[in-house]
């Protein structure tokens, strides 16, 4: 496996979140152990001052915090858990796009789920986290039973304001294909398009496009230039399915190539020309993939932890560093255990976070002794005094003189004009 450089700029030590807030967030750790405050951003905007409203693609969300596409996003039941816990938004289980005949491209990703196994990894930093290993890949059920999923999600989601995202692997054609099966995505996407619009949503629907971690491992991203040629055509072809009602995000996958290339990727999506053939926002980037282990028998396996943030975190730090900043929204996934390394996302300029580990570790690893998983996740990533997300807000707030009045998707906007300042900052 080839090395990458670990980021520059990193949280490091305590929080000075300020010796008063410091007691509070201390209190407030321990009084909601047994219960969140509601409503959760309400009480956060009295208690600390802090705006946690953001924005996930281009749609605004209550808070930055949501569920990515995966095992724990592809039942109603546990949409509607969230929606209660309290998160911003979900991503549903990516869906295995199919033509107006049933058939998919990708079918060797619609296989059962698998048992899944929660370990902890050590990174390269040497630096403790977990990782979930699993051979299943994606949504196995039929196109029908999505949609119900989907539509059943959105009316669970609206009492709570929770934003509901559907995902989609439709087809990327092999280094030795010259074809696209237009097909596929014309069904597929007008047929989530109407879902939406079921609901009386106004357009467009928030839409991700997976580049799944499995892909790296596959022959098909075997070629970076036919991997460049995905990341320019599928936006034309899924906003040409459905005209002004689809905004779409390319949720990037981390290939196994170099990180010049991860760039590459990044530069491909965001200098696209504005208009039908540029995607809406990112997502960056789904997990690592190691070609040599073995789970169940299967050799090849996506992994996270540690390595992950850190090489998520390396490549859009030398992104900006190239002076281009994105003029697309980013949302970041990768090893979001803690509001620590939430906040590190946010200094580059990330709106939202997606996570799917932290809502799988064994029960003692949460602080909060009522609740669901969910609400365990939140009261660890906000109040936890030493890795919350509050705390790190505060004392960013004060190194950077932010105002007071600024919400979590102003303050990305600032980090990414900024960055050069936050550098800087963390060079001296
Ligand atoms: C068991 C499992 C299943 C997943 N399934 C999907 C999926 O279907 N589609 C997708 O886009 N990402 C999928 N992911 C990726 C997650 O959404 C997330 O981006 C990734 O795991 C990194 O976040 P984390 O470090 O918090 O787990 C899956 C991850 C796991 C662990």
């Amino acid at each position: 496996m080839f090395e990458f450089l670990p980021p520059r700029v990193r949280l490091q030590g305590e929080p000075h979140a300020g010796e008063r807030e410091a007691r509070q967030i201390a209190e407030d750790f321990e009084r909601f152990r047994d219960g969140l405050p509601r409503p959760l951003e309400a009480y956060v905007h009295s208690a600390y001052g802090l705006d946690l409203a953001s924005t996930y693609g281009g749609w605004s969300v209550k808070n930055p915090f949501g569920k990515g596409s995966g095992q724990l996003s592809l039942a109603l039941h546990q949409v509607s858990k969230d929606a209660e816990a309290g998160l911003g938004f979900t991503v549903l289980k990516t869906l295995i796009a199919e033509d107006s005949s049933g058939a998919q491209a990708m079918h060797e990703w619609a296989i059962p789920e698998t048992r899944m196994s929660v370990e902890r990894i050590r990174g390269k930093s040497g630096k403790e986290g977990w990782t979930v290993t699993w051979k299943g890949r994606g949504w196995f059920d039929t196109f029908a039973a999505y949609c119900d999923l989907f539509t059943r999600s959105l009316e669970a989601a609206r009492p709570a304001g929770m934003l509901v995202a559907p995902s989609v692997k439709y087809h990327l054609p092999t280094p030795a294909e010259s074809f696209w099966k237009e097909d596929e995505y014309r069904f597929t996407t007008a047929r989530l398009v109407e879902v939406w619009r079921g609901q009386n949503l106004s357009p467009p629907m928030p839409l991700e496009k997976d580049f799944s971690p499995t892909l790296a491992g596959s022959a098909r991203a075997s070629e970076e230039a036919k991997v460049l040629e995905w990341l320019e055509t599928v936006p034309g072809l899924v906003h040409s399915a459905a005209p002004r009602q689809v905004s779409l995000g390319l949720k990037l996958f981390n290939t196994l190539f170099e990180d010049e290339f991860q760039l590459r990727m990044l530069n491909r999506v965001i200098s696209a020309s504005p208009g039908a053939n540029r995607a809406d926002f990112l997502i960056y980037a789904n997990r690592l993939y190691d070609p040599d282990k073995v789970f169940d028998g299967h050799q090849g396996v996506a992994y996270g932890g540690p390595d992950l943030s850190d090489r998520n975190l390396a490549v859009l730090e030398r992104f900006l560093d190239t002076g281009k900043p994105s003029s697309l929204p980013l949302s970041a996934t990768g090893d979001i255990c803690s509001g620590r390394v939430a906040a590190e996302y946010l200094l580059r300029g990330v709106s939202s976070f997606q996570m799917h580990t932290v809502f799988q570790l064994p029960d003692g690893e949460y602080a909060m002794r009522a609740g669901s998983k969910t609400e365990k996740v939140l009261h660890l990533l906000l109040f936890h005094p030493r890795e919350g997300f509050i705390a790190w807000l505060l004392d960013l707030r004060r190194r950077f003189g932010w105002r007071a009045g600024a919400n979590v998707g102003q303050i990305a906007a600032w980090c990414r004009e900024h960055w050069n300042t936050i550098r800087e900052a963390f060079e001296t």
